[in-house]
């Protein structure tokens, strides 16, 4: 059944905002290496770029996540979506909270640690998304 109106706006918002928040990740991690060979400084300002796209992307995912909620009705899903969305909610705060701590690392194994819970939670909240989708 093709979706309505209002429900494509809502998931292409979503959808959107999670390309650059999950997208965005992995690109700049597959970036990093060539940049760092060719201005070892120019690291600092291209993440710091990258997080002026990637927050507000964040924050718009939670909104949206909430506007999904309100559009699906919970109640008349099944036990097991419900785990997923409750799951998928706290690896989202994982998700957020690791990449906040990614940035603020002074150390390499600190800074891989973070990267690394950061990237796979953002894939994580997505794999959840499309399951909660259908
Ligand atoms: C890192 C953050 C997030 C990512 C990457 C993400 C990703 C996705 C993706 C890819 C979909 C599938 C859309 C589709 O296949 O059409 C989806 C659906 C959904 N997401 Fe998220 N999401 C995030 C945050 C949230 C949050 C915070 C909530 C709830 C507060 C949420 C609730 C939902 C719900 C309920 C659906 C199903 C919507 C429907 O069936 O209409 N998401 N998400």
């Amino acid at each position: 059944m093709l979706a309505s109106a209002i429900n494509g706006i809502r998931l292409s918002i979503h959808v959107l905002a999670a390309t650059v928040w999950v997208g965005g990740q992995i690109t700049l991690g597959g970036l990093v290496p060539s940049i760092r060979k060719v201005s070892p400084e120019a690291i600092s300002a291209v993440t710091k770029a990258f997080g002026r796209l990637s927050w507000p992307a964040f924050w718009i995912l939670v909104l949206t996540g909430f506007w999904n909620i309100g559009a699906v009705n919970i109640n008349s899903q099944s036990t097991a979506w419900q785990i997923v969305l409750y799951v998928k909610i706290f690896i989202v705060i994982v998700s957020g909270g690791s990449a906040y701590l990614h940035t603020k690392s002074k150390t390499t194994r600190s800074l891989a640690i973070w990267g690394a819970i950061s990237g796979l939670s953002a894939v994580s909240a997505l794999v959840m998304g499309v399951f909660l989708a259908n």
